[in-house]
């Protein structure tokens, strides 16, 4: 295998076979995080026992590529003990924990990623598909793109199916399929309403200004926030700077979404206008070119700009650049530039994830049924191959069925009880006879 350089970027372990990571002495570090992250996840770490016995991943392979954090290992560690043999990579330069990281490697999990890896991204990904993984689990849908673009024989003849994990990633994933272009069935793991309804919402709300705070340490209470896009990722974001005491301002293409806003107590106006008002941006549009040259150019001194979508492009750093005299690093994921007449902007984690650049994405406790629903996914999947179904080629709904285990179980791990229907209920809510 041709290895590239990496003595720039810091020390790599001697058996880059089977991984690479940055620093293979941070394995101690890493399994308490591990740790702690378990005991916060009750749900996976149920499925864990469970299947840890029976090993239905047994004989088959996994690849991976979502970002490497405590929580994906708590999913890594959980689909190995079920058997899979698991190969990984980040889906993000940003996302990558090293601690995290090195303590998987020297479990024998065969992990390719290292933080701040832009140069050698895609080829962390092909080590893992170098394995010839049977299942994939995406995160922004690069490794099912680069086996379908590199390595079709594989995703025609070898691979059962595959998961994917995010918004962006399953619009890529519905585009694929409508072009024709999908070899292998795929679920919408994001669409699970016990994932996007709370991992997208209260994760990506807690998660994104954790990133921002520690990447600035301003004070969110009295500052214009300003969120480009009401989605259930960039309505947890507002929600939660409203909490904190911003004035929240939030932009959006889809009237029915501004109006849910509004109705939330958020103001509503285009980025041309809030570009002159805003103290702190925050994109979650998943669309590129939100916050672009002309925005920098109303942008007031001292603006903070940050993107918690899946790619770095919706804040245009190019246009950014080209209107700057001069930048420095004023702090850790903290970009200043200054513009010609001297106004200041600064640019967080370089556009990309503020949430995972800059903090340690979504809490456990969120990730606990996202991750769920990833295995179960994926047991469903090797479940139908090993019955002998054909599997049809498409973009597979979470079935209601999985969502309600989910969410039952976490209730049952947090103690927590709800009522059920009587018999009579139930005959009245079925009886169309029933009215005024
Ligand atoms: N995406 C957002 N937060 C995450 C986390 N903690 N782990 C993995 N993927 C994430």
């Amino acid at each position: 295998m041709t290895i590239p350089n990496k003595k720039a970027q810091g020390t790599f372990a001697e058996k880059v076979g089977d991984y690479c990571v940055k620093d293979i002495s941070l394995a101690k570090e890493g399994r308490l995080l591990i740790d702690w992250a378990e005991s916060r996840m009750p749900v996976l770490m149920g499925l864990r026992e469970k299947y840890s016995k029976t090993k239905p991943f047994a004989g088959y392979k996994i690849a991976g590529c979502l970002h490497v954090t405590k929580e994906t290992a708590v999913l890594i560690e959980t689909l190995a003990e079920a058997g899979a043999e698991v190969y990984w990579s980040g889906c993000n330069p940003l996302s990558t924990n090293d601690a995290v990281a090195a303590a998987l490697a020297e479990k024998g999990i065969h992990i390719f990623a290292w933080y701040a890896n832009h140069e050698d991204f895609y080829w962390c990904i092909e080590r893992t598909i170098d394995a010839k993984p049977h299942l994939t689990l995406d995160d922004g849908c690069d490794l099912i793109d680069t086996v379908h673009e590199k390595y079709k024989e594989l995703a025609n003849n070898h691979i059962i199916g595959g998961s994917e994990e995010t918004t962006t990633g399953v619009h890529r994933l519905r585009a694929r399929a409508a072009a024709g272009q999908l070899f292998y069935p795929v679920y919408a793991v994001n669409d699970a309403e016990t994932k996007w309804d709370f991992d997208n919402v209260y994760g990506t709300g807690q998660s994104t200004l954790d990133g921002i705070i520690r990447a600035t340490s301003v004070l969110l209470a009295g500052k214009n926030f300003v969120t480009a896009g009401h989605g259930h990722c960039g309505s947890g974001v507002a929600k939660r700077a409203k909490a904190m005491g911003s004035n929240t301002i939030i932009t959006e293409i889809s009237a029915v979404a501004a109006l849910k806003g509004w109705l939330e107590g958020h103001e509503v106006m285009t980025m041309d206008e809030a570009a002159k008002v805003g103290d702190i941006f925050c994109t979650a549009t998943g669309v590129k070119d939100i916050i672009v040259k002309r925005h920098f150019e109303s942008m007031k001194d001292g603006a903070i700009v940050c993107n918690t979508g899946h790619y770095d492009s919706e804040i245009n750093i190019d246009d950014l650049k080209s209107i700057s005299k001069s930048n420095r690093t004023i702090r850790p994921n903290c970009e200043e530039y200054v513009l010609a007449d001297g106004r200041r902007i600064y640019l967080l984690a370089e556009g990309r994830l503020i949430n995972l650049a800059a903090a340690e994405g979504h809490p456990s406790e969120v990730m606990d049924m996202s991750f769920a629903n990833q295995f179960m996914a994926h047991l469903s999947l090797i479940e139908r191959y090993k019955s002998g179904e054909n599997i049809p080629i498409e973009v597979m709904e979470i079935p209601p069925s999985q969502d309600e285990n989910v969410a039952s179980t976490k209730l049952e791990m947090m103690n927590l009880k709800i009522d059920a229907l009587t018999e009579e209920q139930i005959r009245y809510i079925n009886d169309y006879n029933a009215g005024t």
